[in-house]
């Protein structure tokens, strides 16, 4: 019944041997009479040969499925020359079979499941019939590299002292963060639990605990609206660590992400990574997670533009706003439809309008713009200087507060990158790996819909040392001692030193964010307590496991590394939930389903 070997061993070496392989049939190829099959385990692929001297098994064979699953012995032969695969570890011999056992005949699948043109299915197809699509090359590829990244993570935790704690999933309703997935009590009518969006407060009571390094593989929940990089659960490499600062902990994140990379795709990344604060990166690249392997940069061009004449310039100026710009060089070739779509983007993220010229030689005259017109030669020349403008290039415009100015042209930074690489202008390895801490956050941020300030990161960072008069006085302007780790533009992991003084936390809940003295009571009460009772200085991180996998794995979206992902509707295609439920389960629960209402046309 067992094999003897998997089918990606057996080599030249193993010639008039007899072994057993099991597997799936990948396909049944008939050269005259000669049957091949390539049969195919998780490690690799053999060829067996069924000859028609061997009647019973060759009809057999005839008959076989792709996909089915069967069980061969058979005699290893070293390959005629000219057949010899180099590519193959199993390219040398192949096997001519004496027995065969169908295991399961398979049925006519509902998707080819070569890579290249199961790729072009539809998602929601291979989501449907997972089990299938994990058999493919690729999806195996990245099912083994995440178990192989999650390995090299734990090693590492484990040698660093690190130990692993599983916190509990069912946790409570808390707000400051992302919106909750609730679970009924039955045996509490009325109350619910919150599943868990990471263990922050119980990795912080493990520090009060006295554990001093704690690791775990957390699943964490967020009912939040999906992307490419989101997924309603996903995993989190989640650590905290006691008695130590900002330096300790990026030392160790390197350590992990170094090893990390070396064990599983033996590339060496150096260290330390680069730092840069919050504020140099919404500058430079109007956002907090730069992808810094091209450097189309932002210039804010304010002072120039000190006196223009140009009204929109004007307005925004004279009411504290700026104005930025990007020279995307080479892209001079734009056309009016990109320019247009460029502009629609733009206007998503609530612009005004986005102000461009396409420049075209060195004399003005000639550059391509709306704006021209308005603006002086001093201004002209000053900008050209600022921006070292060329022949070709092409310059887009945001004028706007501060913020929305460097986001939206951090998002036209991308859609102009692309255009380039779509030209061959620009390449954007996928090889190339640009670490980054970006550092010093604000602590808070105005929430203008709540009318008042919100954690940037979570209540439990820490104000940044210098900034402690600042708290509840220039509240905006007060950095944290929160540090996020980026990679080619995608945020992996983030998290903070941690408030340790009950005082201080107490401050920041009632003072900053402006919650209820009860609130804060029923609510954060026992941590507040437990800080009472000797917390020691503590501080943690969690990196987003699911997205430093796609990013080995380069792969776009996070759902190829997960085996069983979530649609973008939250929806698992293969065992269709969420799905309704009995009422009788309903009334065990003490709930009642009010129906959503129709939104009228
Ligand atoms: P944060 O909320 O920044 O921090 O999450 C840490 C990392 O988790 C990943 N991530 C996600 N990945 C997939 N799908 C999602 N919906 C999703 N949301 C977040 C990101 C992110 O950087 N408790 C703090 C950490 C700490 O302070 O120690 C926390 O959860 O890669
Ligand atoms: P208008 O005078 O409104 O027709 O605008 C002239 C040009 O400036 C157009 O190309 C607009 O897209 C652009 N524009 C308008 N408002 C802004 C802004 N706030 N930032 C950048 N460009 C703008």
């Amino acid at each position: 019944m067992k094999r003897t070997h998997t089918c990606n061993q057996l080599t030249s070496a193993d010639a008039d041997q007899e072994v057993t392989l099991t597997g799936w049939v990948q396909s049944v190829r008939d050269h005259g009479g000669v049957l091949f099959v390539d049969l195919r385990d998780r490690e690799g692929m053999t060829q067996v040969v069924f000859h028609p001297d061997y009647a019973d098994i060759h009809e057999a064979a005839g008959k076989l499925k792709d996909e089915s699953v069967i069980l061969i012995s058979g005699i290893v032969k070293p390959r005629e020359a000219g057949t010899i695969n180099p590519k193959m570890t199993t390219g040398e011999i192949e096997v001519s079979a004496r027995t065969l056992k169908v295991e399961n005949m398979a049925e006519t699948l509902p998707f080819p499941l070569e890579d290249s043109k199961a790729d072009k299915v539809n998602e929601d197809l291979r989501l449907q019939y997972r089990y299938l699509d994990l058999r493919r090359e690729r999806m195996r590829k990245l099912l083994k590299l995440r178990s192989d990244a999650n390995k090299s993570i734990r090693d590492t935790l484990a040698e660093e002292g690190f130990l692993e704690v599983e916190t509990p999933m069912l946790f409570k309703s808390t707000p400051e963060g992302a919106r909750e997935f609730l679970v009924p009590s039955r045996l509490n009518p009325g109350d619910f639990y919150a599943l868990s969006q990471s263990p922050q407060q119980y990795k912080q009571m493990l520090m009060v605990a006295g554990v001093e390094r704690y690791y775990s593989m957390a699943r964490c929940f967020r009912d939040e609206d999906l992307r490419a990089d989101r997924q309603p659960e996903f995993t989190q490499v989640d650590l905290e660590m006691s008695f130590i600062d900002r330096e300790d902990m990026y030392a160790l994140i390197e350590k992990v992400l170094s090893n990390l990379w070396k064990d599983v795709m033996n590339v060496d990344v150096p260290t330390p990574f680069p730092r840069m604060t919050y504020k140099d990166a919404m500058n430079r690249y109007g956002v907090d997670k730069p992808d810094t392997r091209f450097d189309i940069e932002l210039t804010d061009l304010s002072a120039i533009f000190k006196d223009t004449g140009f009204k929109v310039f004007k307005s925004v100026l004279s009411s504290g706003g700026v104005v930025k710009a990007i020279n995307a060089k080479g892209l001079g070739d734009i056309s009016q439809g990109e320019v247009k779509a460029m502009e629609d983007v733009a206007k998503t993220m609530g612009a005004k309008g986005l102000a461009y010229i396409v420049v075209r030689g060195d004399d003005p005259a000639d550059w391509r713009s709306p704006l021209l017109k308005f603006f002086s030669a001093e201004e002209l020349a000053a900008m050209r200087e600022q921006m070292g403008i060329e022949d070709g290039d092409l310059i887009l415009f945001a004028a706007a507060d501060w913020e929305k100015a460097c986001t939206i042209l951090g998002r036209i930074r991308l859609e102009c990158a692309q255009l380039l690489v779509k030209r061959e202008k620009l390449t954007i390895s996928g090889d190339q790996y640009n670490f980054l801490w970006v550092v010093d956050f604000p602590l808070m941020i105005f929430d203008e819909d709540a009318g008042r300030y919100v954690a940037a990161h979570h209540p439990f960072t820490a104000p940044h040392p210098d900034d402690l008069d600042k708290l509840d006085t220039d509240t905006r302007n007060c950095r944290s001692q929160a540090y996020d780790i980026v990679l080619n533009g995608s945020e992996i992991g983030g998290g903070s030193i941690r408030i340790h003084q009950p005082e201080l936390q107490d401050r920041v809940f009632k003072n900053v964010l402006g919650l209820p003295t009860e609130t804060v009571d029923e609510l954060f009460g026992y941590m507040l307590k437990a800080f009472k009772f000797g917390a020691p200085p503590h501080g943690g991180l969690a990196l987003g496991f699911d997205r430093l996998c796609a990013v080995m794995g380069k792969t776009k979206s996070i759902r190829d590394v997960i085996a069983f992902p979530k649609t973008q509707k939250g929806q698992d295609m293969m065992t269709a939930a969420p799905g309704p439920v009995t009422p009788r389960q309903l009334r065990d629960l003490h709930i009642g389903v009010i129906a959503p209402v129709e939104e009228k046309e």
